[in-house]
């Protein structure tokens, strides 16, 4: 389709789309004709993988390309999505291949978390729509720049909290919304896993299949460590959020839109790196509480060595209302009276095809509010993420100003922003 290029055309099709709308063919049979196919490319080749066969799957879309800076996982992913769809992928190791070609619509994010904001920045300023994987920042600063970058080039981009779409997760955030269980004022939410250690690394000869530099991109540049990539990453700053960047966004993200919230007020972390001694530097055990003007709280507790998590299972969130209490999990939630008994039960999906779905059809309508959950949303539960750790790594219990900027802790406002490796600041600002 490659059609999103200049206001004129972008007009035309806001006034086309209108005039379906009003002759009642829907954004379903829109999407059937030839002219609405939707061209993709798509980096990151584990949760990227997942996410091309997803893409694949949806009508009208076609996976172009699939990237990684891993030649063996590159190889892999282009066989596993040559098999799910109609022409096989082309393989790249340089996302800027994507962003070159002007067939391409939109592209598929799935980075380590130091990549997000920066190759997503890149992509609208190359005229392409963005659907980047969660954390879709490693800092405050950049995605800040990313919320501007979506508004200034008018380009759809989502952040991977799929349960913003899964119906049965928007089914209990309505009825939240709607009163059914009275005045909603506290969630306490958790994640739980069982990891191991990621022992102690030690500097090695980077392997042949990766292109190391590439995957350092906008971080400045470190020696090669031989327990760091794949995905151990995660459990260090220079390049990931911890657990609570990792899977807490996803939680956080439901609290925050099922209390109606945006920015935190005061924001509390306890906890640390207690079960095992090795390399990693983000807690294992984390408590964080969030206070927001209005009388409402959320709390946090990840657990990334034990199970069960706080509510007996290893994800969820409980609101507690005046008139009762509604968990939900990871694709269901349930209903308690204000005696604590269970008086309603449902479950469905966790929501990638719609979710998927739902980003595809904002692109073919032009229209980024279509979008279940526009990239502010993201940018503001991945904030919370970013507070709690902050809130760690100084010792400091935060109090923010509206913005969820931090007021009055000099230490903490430092890492409101990273250091970039040499040229990249200005990528991210021009
Ligand atoms: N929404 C979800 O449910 C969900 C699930 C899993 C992972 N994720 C997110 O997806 C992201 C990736 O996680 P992962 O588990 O796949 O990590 P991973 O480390 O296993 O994989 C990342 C891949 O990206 C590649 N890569 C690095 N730099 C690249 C570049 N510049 N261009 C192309 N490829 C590059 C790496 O070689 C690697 O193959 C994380 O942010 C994670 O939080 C989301």
């Amino acid at each position: 389709m490659a059609t999103f290029l200049n206001r004129r055309q972008f007009l035309g099709r806001i006034t086309a789309g209108g005039a379906l709308a009003m002759a009642g063919i829907s954004a379903k049979s829109q999407a059937e004709s030839p002219g609405n196919r939707v061209v993709l490319g798509v980096a990151g080749m584990s949760r990227g993988r997942s996410l091309a066969e997803t893409f694949s799957r949806q009508q009208n879309c076609a996976v172009k390309y699939v990237c990684d800076t891993d030649a063996n996982r590159l190889d892999a992913a282009v066989e596993v999505v040559a098999a799910v769809s109609d022409s096989p992928p082309r393989g790249v190791g340089d996302l800027r291949r994507m962003l070159d070609d002007p067939e391409v619509d939109a592209v598929v994010l799935a980075l380590p978390v130091h990549w997000h904001a920066p190759a997503a920045i890149m992509a609208c300023e190359a005229g392409k729509h963005v659907y980047v994987e969660k954390p879709c920042c490693h800092n405050p600063w950049e995605g800040e720049r990313l919320v501007e970058a979506a508004r200034r080039h008018d380009r759809v981009v989502q952040m991977g909290n799929q349960r913003r779409s899964s119906a049965v997760i928007r089914e209990a955030v309505q009825r939240l919304h709607d009163g059914d269980i009275g005045r909603v004022y506290y969630a306490r939410s958790w994640y739980a896993n069982q990891r191991g250690s990621i022992g102690h690394g030690r500097e090695a000869t980077v392997p042949n299949h990766l292109d190391y530099e590439l995957w350092q991109g906008p971080a400045p540049r470190r020696p090669y460590r031989d327990n760091v990539i794949h995905y151990n990453w995660h459990w260090l700053w220079h390049w990931g959020s911890g657990e609570l960047g990792n899977n807490g966004v996803h939680i956080l993200d439901i609290c925050r839109w099922a209390l109606d919230v945006d920015y935190p007020k005061r924001v509390n972390s306890a906890g640390g790196r207690y079960r095992f001694d090795d390399d990693q530097e983000t807690p294992d055990t984390h408590m964080v509480s969030y206070d927001f003007a209005g009388g409402k709280s959320i709390s946090y507790e990840g657990l990334s060595c034990n199970v069960p998590g706080a509510g007996g299972t290893s994800f969820g969130a409980t609101f507690y209302g005046e008139d009762g209490s509604m968990t939900i999990g990871s694709r269901d939630y349930l209903i308690r009276d204000s005696q604590g008994d269970v008086v309603e039960q449902r479950d469905g999906s966790i929501g990638d095809d719609e979710h998927a779905s739902n980003f595809l059809d904002a692109i073919r309508n032009e229209q980024p509010d279509a979008l279940h959950s526009q990239i502010q949303e993201g940018y503001r539960s991945t904030l919370l993420c970013h507070l709690g750790n902050i809130a760690h790594r100084t010792g400091h219990s935060l109090r923010c100003d509206g913005q969820g900027h931090i007021l009055d802790a000099p230490e903490a406002q430092a890492l409101w922003k990273r250091e970039y490796a040499d040229g990249w600041e200005s990528i991210l600002t021009q």
